[in-house]
């Protein structure tokens, strides 16, 4: 497989989670370490894209992602800066013949989405957008079982996206708070996935009447200010959907439903059966089959969890059994490990901890061979 050379543009939140990802690849699928590699980063100063490059291991950093473009190291560039960059530097990548992974919403407006559709696919280059909650094994067996017609005529769909990101007045201005530069709010940031998601599944959106609101309409220019500015963009948005087929459904986009920490969620009914997802439980597809018998008593008729877990085509590692949060579970574990050794602090759990567990282990098989109680030392 020929290597592939990445050129990160943007290092703050998500640019991040993307360099990890990135160097996860060959683990999870079996392949050679530099099959993958970040071949620069490239931020808007010199200083952070100093640290980024210092944080991912890669010898090129620039505070001018025209620097990445140039190189020919670089075989696709990752677009993680705010929506307004998006479709300047999608542009300048695929004049210079750069694939093209780009963050979500791919851009600020229509005429901008379509300019960058239009230049992509005249320069030749693959470009991709990352809407990674298709990416969960529950959606993809969702998807399947779409195609196969197990939901019948869908007849309504209601989506939800509820974030609790901004339900305090005393959070203050970013980028995603002013159209200038995020193009929209509550709607592009969260609506953007669940939107996709449900497109994914169901295909076009014939028709929609959306509500938008700001509930929260001036915010401290900064921590600790007492100087405001307006908020411009939404920070609700629910709307009424309509698809080509007539199938009606609901979408509720949110950054101020308290207690929601990230609350996605969506419900297909169709006249043969029905799906559920829900983001806090990802592993899992909810499932409802109307051709189930319903005697005696409801018979084995409901909605039942499909173990999609970790089913990955291809995957090697985690085993699909693990759930979503294996990987980073363990890099915790081995993260506490490392502090230990760095801080010469205690470790935990210790081997004191493992050693009480292999006397717990060790008193069952006694206990089963004797068929008595046995009691175990204490770990203290
Ligand atoms: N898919 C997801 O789950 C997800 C999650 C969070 C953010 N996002 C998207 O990712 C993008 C970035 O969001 P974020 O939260 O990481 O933002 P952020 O503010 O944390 O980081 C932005 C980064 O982009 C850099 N940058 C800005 N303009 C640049 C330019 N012209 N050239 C080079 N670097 C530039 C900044 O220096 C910074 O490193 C947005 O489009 C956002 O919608 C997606």
């Amino acid at each position: 497989m020929p290597k592939i050379r990445i050129g990160l543009i943007g290092y703050g939140g998500i640019g991040r989670v993307h360099a990890a990802a990135y160097r996860a690849i060959p683990f999870h699928y079996g392949l050679p370490a530099n099959s993958i590699s970040i071949a620069g980063v490239a931020t808007t100063r010199s200083e952070t894209a100093e640290a980024a490059a210092a944080e991912i291991g890669c010898d090129f950093h620039t505070d001018d992602y025209r620097a990445l473009l140039a190189r020919d190291d670089i075989d696709a560039v990752d677009i993680c800066t705010p929506n307004n960059s998006h479709h300047e530097i999608a542009l300048a990548a695929a004049a210079a013949g750069k694939h093209i992974y780009c963050e979500k919403p791919l851009a600020m407006n229509v005429a901008e989405a379509m300019s960058m559709a239009e230049a992509v696919e005249a320069a030749r280059v693959k470009a991709q957008m990352t809407f990674n909650f298709r990416f969960f094994p529950a959606i993809t067996r969702a998807k399947q079982l779409l195609e196969a017609g197990f939901v019948g005529r869908i007849f309504s769909f209601r989506g939800r996206y509820h974030r609790s990101s901004y339900i305090s007045s005393d959070k203050p201005m970013s980028w995603r708070l002013r159209r200038e530069i995020t193009g929209g709010g509550a709607l592009f940031d969260l609506g953007s996935h669940i939107l996709d998601l449900l497109y994914y599944l169901l295909g076009d959106f014939a028709a929609v009447n959306a509500t938008l609101d700001t509930l929260i309409k001036e915010r401290p220019i900064a921590a600790d200010s007492s100087e405001t500015a307006p908020v411009d963009v939404d920070d609700i948005a629910f709307l009424h959907a309509r698809l080509p087929s007539g199938a009606l459904g609901t979408v509720e986009i949110s950054r101020m439903g308290t207690g929601a920490t990230n609350d996605l969620s969506f419900e297909i009914f169709g006249d043969q059966g029905a799906l559920r997802f829900d983001l806090a439980e990802p592993a899992w597809l909810h499932v409802y089959d109307t051709r189930d018998a319903d005697v005696p008593l409801g018979g084995r008729r409901g909605f039942r969890k499909i173990e999609a877990v970790g089913r990955y085509r291809g995957q090697r590692a985690p085993d699909w059994t693990m759930s979503p949060d294996f990987m980073r579970v363990h890099a915790e574990c081995q993260y506490q490990f490392i502090r230990a050794i760095q801080d010469d602090a205690p470790t935990a759990p210790s081997f004191v901890d493992g050693l009480h567990i292999q006397r717990i282990m060790d008193a069952a098989e006694r206990s089963s061979e004797c068929g008595a109680w046995v009691r175990i030392e204490s770990a203290g």
